[in-house]
């Protein structure tokens, strides 16, 4: 079964076509993304007026050489996002669906990232699974208990882990998007700087311990903020203290996720951890979460998409449409902003 889902939920204008929920036929990503470095952050109407400029010419070369008619099925991102972005999207998809009469399959675009551990891979997942999304607007665990089967187990309470990441690597003066800011940053600290003692700085473990399975992630960036002012009015702000802060942001966020995860892994018998979502594609989260399975003699497999597949695309899209096959009469299909992820 092929299926055309489209992505519009933020600054990323993307199409693809999957077979089985697998195997990715075309996948083509445009991003406004350059638009938003001046401004430090997306600014939703120069979002959405990019996604109307790019959603044909990506429909089109998602399609190549194949044909409308190839497709069997059509899914599409219906929330949650930026409503001028997500309407560009689900209007392309109601108008493919009328003109083709093809059945249409809304996605939750928060739920959908999880799905990006099916593509390009024939590995058979082991259930329990928990599943870890972390994005620029989520930070949500997930119980697994088959490919259709979730139940949210728990979320942030404030700003997510990559909004964690981008706001406190603005503060340092980093660029956006914050995560590989700061991770490419962090890693200048540890090849050169690891014997730079005159600095020492330790940043909050918000709700690490706490016995639930939620987080917070608006304390870290307060702390990094009274920190930069401090440093600054000492006239500290130097880049070797940027580095090593930025080793401890990336410490204290990877730190918060992997115990959370871990700790919901044992107390649900998981076999299998799955991330998705932009910070996935965070080195320093993946070796901490290898290791604490290590350490804890857990005996999980973990699995991580490709960097390419954590960020924002619609191979996932089609993934999860495939595994909940619910078309519904395009009529119905709505742009829904503030769509939840409380399943
Ligand atoms: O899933 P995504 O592409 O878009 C949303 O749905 O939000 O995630 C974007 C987020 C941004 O906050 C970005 O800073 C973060 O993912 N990110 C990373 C890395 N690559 C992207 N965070 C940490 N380390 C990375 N390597
Ligand atoms: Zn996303």
């Amino acid at each position: 079964m092929k299926i055309l889902a489209i992505e519009t939920s933020c600054d990323e204008t993307a199409v693809a076509i999957v077979e089985d929920g697998r195997k990715i036929i075309s996948n083509t990503v445009a991003s406004s993304f350059k638009l938003h470095l001046k401004t430090g952050g997306i600014i939703p109407e120069i979002a959405a007026r990019q996604q109307v400029k790019y959603i044909i010419p990506v429909i089109h070369e998602a399609l190549d050489k194949k044909k409308l008619s190839d497709i069997d099925i059509l899914a599409i991102t219906v929330g949650p996002g930026l409503n001028g972005s997500l309407l560009v999207g689900t209007e392309a998809a109601k108008t493919i669906a009328f003109v083709t009469g093809k059945p249409v399959i809304p996605v939750n675009h928060v739920i959908a990232h999880i799905y990006a551990n099916w593509l390009d891979n024939n590995t058979v997942i082991e259930f329990p699974a928990i599943a870890l999304v972390v994005s620029g607007g989520h930070t949500e665990l997930f119980l697994m208990t088959s490919e259709t089967k979730l139940k949210w187990l728990g979320g942030t309470r404030d700003d997510a882990a990559g909004e964690a990441f981008d706001k406190t690597a603005r503060l340092l003066g980093l660029g956006f998007p914050g995560g590989p800011a700061i991770a490419a940053c962090a890693a200048q600290y540890q090849i050169s700087n690891i014997k730079y003692q005159k600095y020492k700085i330790r940043l909050p473990r918000p709700m690490m311990n706490d016995d639930n399975l939620d987080f917070s992630f608006s304390g870290l960036k307060t702390a990094v903020m009274r920190e930069v002012i401090k440093l600054k009015s000492n006239q500290q702000f130097s880049n070797l203290v940027i580095q090593q802060l930025s080793y401890e942001i990336q410490e204290s966020i990877t730190d918060v996720l992997v115990s959370k995860t871990l700790k919901a892994a044992t107390k649900f018998k998981a076999k299998s951890i799955l991330l998705g979502g932009g910070v996935a594609a965070n080195k320093r989260l993946s070796e901490k979460l290898k290791l604490g399975i290590g350490n804890w003699e857990l005996g999980i497999n973990l699995y991580i998409p490709p960097p390419n597949l954590c960020t924002d695309n619609a191979a996932y899209i089609a993934s999860y449409a495939y595994f909940h096959n619910k078309p519904i009469p395009w009529q119905k299909i709505q742009a829904q902003p503030d769509l939840g992820v409380e399943v």
